[in-house]
């Protein structure tokens, strides 16, 4: 009603309905009177001969998120091996390549490894909460850190979206070598991405592309403090090429995954078999580096 439309910050949309004028009712010194809601969520009001549509859908609410942290009680606690997913998913679809694969590759490396390994350096495993919200859950991690508390960590993995339907094989640049070029500034580690790397080529004998540090996943609060970083990533909404179908298989012209934050991001809709590989070498690059840090 128009008693409640004048106390929140509603927008007044200048006689056109669904164009905001970006002018609050307050702001306009605009007293409402009448009011028809409408079904699409707008609001009708005749003010001095005027039609005028109020918007009331824009509706705030708090909502608790968390992280699951889990460690090794084994490998020293100055010197940890950080690997980490998101588990959230925008509300349009399940989420399962974006970002079950990620988590559930994680989760495995963890059960896999189990809580006392013969390590050198202990394991920290995250899983993030509302990283589609902007990357909330593991910023709030880190930024909870003390200073001594993120110089123990001695590089951290991120894993986000790693079974792409239409999979490109990307290594996160840490050397500005490759990708785009924005690149990975001064914390993207080359020597992880020549772990990532090796192993791939080597072991999976799958030709390897770089990807930039954009900011768009869960490592760039850990860049952002300092902590070398790096990671694996299937692809998003981009295109793949013909030059990336000859070596990779998959559709030219197409999406690497083409449900991205859409409803068909299901279980029906992911690459197993570059899940398994970049599985494996979440696997053996977390398990080096608990063994040992050095190049
Ligand atoms: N973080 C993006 C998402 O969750 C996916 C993404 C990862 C995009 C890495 C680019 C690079 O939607
Ligand atoms: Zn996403
Ligand atoms: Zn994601
Ligand atoms: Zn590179």
């Amino acid at each position: 009603n128009a008693a409640a439309a004048g106390a929140i910050a509603v927008v007044v949309a200048n006689n056109v309905p669904g164009k905001l004028s970006g002018v609050t009712l307050g702001a306009a010194g605009l007293i409402p009177t009448g009011g028809v809601s409408q079904a699409d969520g707008t609001a009708l009001f005749g003010l001095a001969g005027q039609q005028v549509t109020v918007d009331l859908r824009f509706h705030q609410e708090d909502r608790v998120s968390r992280n699951v942290i889990a460690q090794t009680r084994t490998g020293r606690k100055d010197n940890v091996v950080f690997g980490g997913a998101h588990l959230d998913s925008v509300p349009a679809g399940a989420g399962i390549n974006d970002n079950g694969t990620g988590s559930a590759g994680l989760l495995e490396a963890a059960l896999q490894l189990g809580g006392s390994p013969k390590v050198n350096n202990a394991v920290r495993f995250g899983w993030w909460g509302a990283e589609e919200l902007n990357l909330l859950g593991s910023t709030a991690y880190v930024r909870s850190l003390t200073f001594e508390q993120q110089l123990d960590i001695a590089l951290y993995l991120n894993f986000d979206m790693i079974g792409s339907p239409n999979a490109g094989y990307f290594v996160y640049d840490g050397d500005n070598s490759d990708g785009e070029g924005a690149g990975a500034g001064p914390y993207g580690s080359a020597q992880i991405e020549k772990s990532f790397v090796d192993y791939l080529t080597v072991e999976k004998r799958i030709p390897v592309e770089g990807t930039d540090f954009t900011g768009r996943s869960d490592y760039g609060e850990f860049i952002r403090q300092g902590i070398p970083a790096g990671g694996l990533f299937t692809g998003a909404e981009v295109l793949k090429t013909p030059a990336q179908v000859a070596k990779w298989g998959g559709t030219a012209g197409v999406a690497y995954d083409p449900n991205y934050h859409g409803v068909g991001d299901n279980l029906g809709n992911v690459d197993r078999k570059a899940l398994d590989r970049n599985s494996d070498a979440l696997a053996w690059v977390t398990a080096s580096y608990a063994v040992s840090t050095e190049d």
